[in-house]
């Protein structure tokens, strides 16, 4: 058995560790602007303006159960959808509010169909939740607020009451774990407690678990949903910690007791995690394969984000990097489920331009060649210790040698702790191809 112990946390995280691989989706309205998510707070968009989106909204082509497919076929074992982001607007008929997708042309609950279609595919089901609200009425203008630099903004913020805000929350929060079945996680995001005005903004204050009464919050969604994954985002610590746009290099640490703990790394295709017609820094077949199996060699999961159009299609930019995940899964996904970092004996063992996962059970170690060395790999520390090598695409026998590279040439390397598998000389046809060893 793995030797990795994660902190205990009130969640039921053991199958989220054991899955690894989940779909983030960021949806709403700011996927018409289709100049990212923060569009609103970017250019300070008018409410006027912005309520044109509200107008238009018509999501035509929304097919879940395309997304769902293509989700489950990159080999993603669940998922997490903006039920309502920074804007504020609801993806869900909620009765709390008039802004909401079932009074656009949209004219339906789109998180209902969301639900239904995911869960059809086996997946399970994330609710995420903004936290921030740039449309509600009594949510106090801050720092990262649309209407902060408005001549007016102070007599704007009269009479806004974060408690009213809260309980919103609350009352949203509860509709959403009652009236969809069982949810699996739920993605609070984020605070900003330390993000205070200066100057004449000095009376906008940042935000953080005492604003959202977030003890409450999470009272209130652990009693509808007691196993329940939580985030860390209200700044109540909960199940998941939730690194954004980074590839750590090491397992994430408990800040106080050094405790390792479950974490989830969130990524997007391109830089953007709503729908951003323009951007182009759209991530190589490379990188997302290689992003998937750091995680993995860091016990972490990948939490990776499809921003869908307004008119509720997945581009095609979108639909070719889940299909590089989908062929590269088909074959490999044994070296991403179930499995964890290498045991720490093992990890010395790992070669340049490689990554170690490793089953739980411990018995098979899994060695992902980032890049493709010439016919032989060299491991030292692992002789005597392989029972049988394969690769993992096609399940093709490698042949091994120990204590040697099986050359006449003096100098050929040489050590009793070494392993050698001998490889093909021209790489499988693999982004990342990946060896299975059998430990004895
Ligand atoms: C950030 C952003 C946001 C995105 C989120 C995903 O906090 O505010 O737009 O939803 O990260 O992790």
């Amino acid at each position: 058995m793995s030797s990795y112990v994660t902190r205990k946390t009130p969640g039921d995280t053991a199958w989220f560790r054991h899955d690894r691989f989940g779909m983030f989706i960021h949806w709403g309205l700011y996927s018409m602007p289709a100049r990212h998510e923060w569009v609103k707070n970017r250019e300070e968009i008018s409410e006027e303006h912005y309520d044109l989106y509200f107008k238009h909204f018509n999501p035509d082509l929304y097919d879940p159960k395309d997304w769902a497919r293509r989700a489950k076929a990159a080999g993603m074992k669940y998922v997490v959808l903006t039920t309502k982001h920074h804007e504020g607007f609801c993806m869900f008929d909620s009765k709390y509010t008039d802004y909401k997708c079932t009074n656009t042309p949209a004219g339906r609950d789109l998180v209902r169909e969301y639900v239904d279609a995911f869960r059809a595919e086996g997946l399970r089901i994330g609710f995420y939740y903004s936290l921030i609200d740039w449309h509600h009425p009594d949510f106090p203008i801050d720092m990262l607020h649309p209407r902060r630099d408005d001549p007016d903004a102070f007599q704007q913020n009269q009479g806004r009451d974060i408690r009213k805000y809260a309980q919103y929350m609350r009352d949203q929060v509860t509709e959403l774990l009652t009236n969809y079945g069982k949810i699996d996680i739920l993605w609070f995001d984020f605070s900003y407690s330390q993000n205070n005005g200066t100057g004449d903004k000095s009376w906008m204050k940042g935000k953080g678990k005492e604003d959202w009464e977030a003890e409450k919050l999470i009272a209130t969604a652990r009693k509808l949903q007691p196993g329940i994954i939580i985030d860390n985002r209200t700044e109540l610590e909960q199940d998941l910690w939730t690194p954004e746009q980074y590839q750590p290099v090491e397992w994430i640490r408990h800040g106080k007791t050094g405790e390792l703990v479950t974490w989830e790394a969130c990524q997007t295709l391109s830089g953007s995690w709503g729908y951003h017609r323009d951007e182009q820094t759209w991530k190589s077949p490379e990188m997302l394969i290689r992003m998937l199996i750091n995680t993995v060699s860091l016990g972490g999961n990948l939490l990776m984000n499809v921003g869908p159009t307004s008119r509720g299609y997945l581009d095609y930019r979108a639909c070719d990097a889940l299909d590089v995940y989908a062929n590269w899964m088909k074959y490999n996904s044994r070296s991403i489920y179930g499995c964890t970092m290498a045991e720490p004996e093992l990890l010395p063992c790992c070669p340049a331009d490689c990554r170690f996962t490793q089953s739980e059970d411990g018995k098979r170690l899994y060695v992902h060649l980032l890049a493709y060395p010439f016919a032989h790999l060299q491991l030292r520390g692992l002789a005597g210790k392989v029972e049988y090598a394969q690769f993992l695409h096609d399940g093709s026998e490698l042949k091994m040698t120990e204590g040697k590279v099986d050359h006449f040439s003096e100098g050929a390397s040489k050590a009793d702790d070494l392993l050698v598998i001998n490889l093909p000389p021209v790489k499988p046809n693999s982004i990342v191809p990946v060896i299975e060893l059998f430990l004895k």
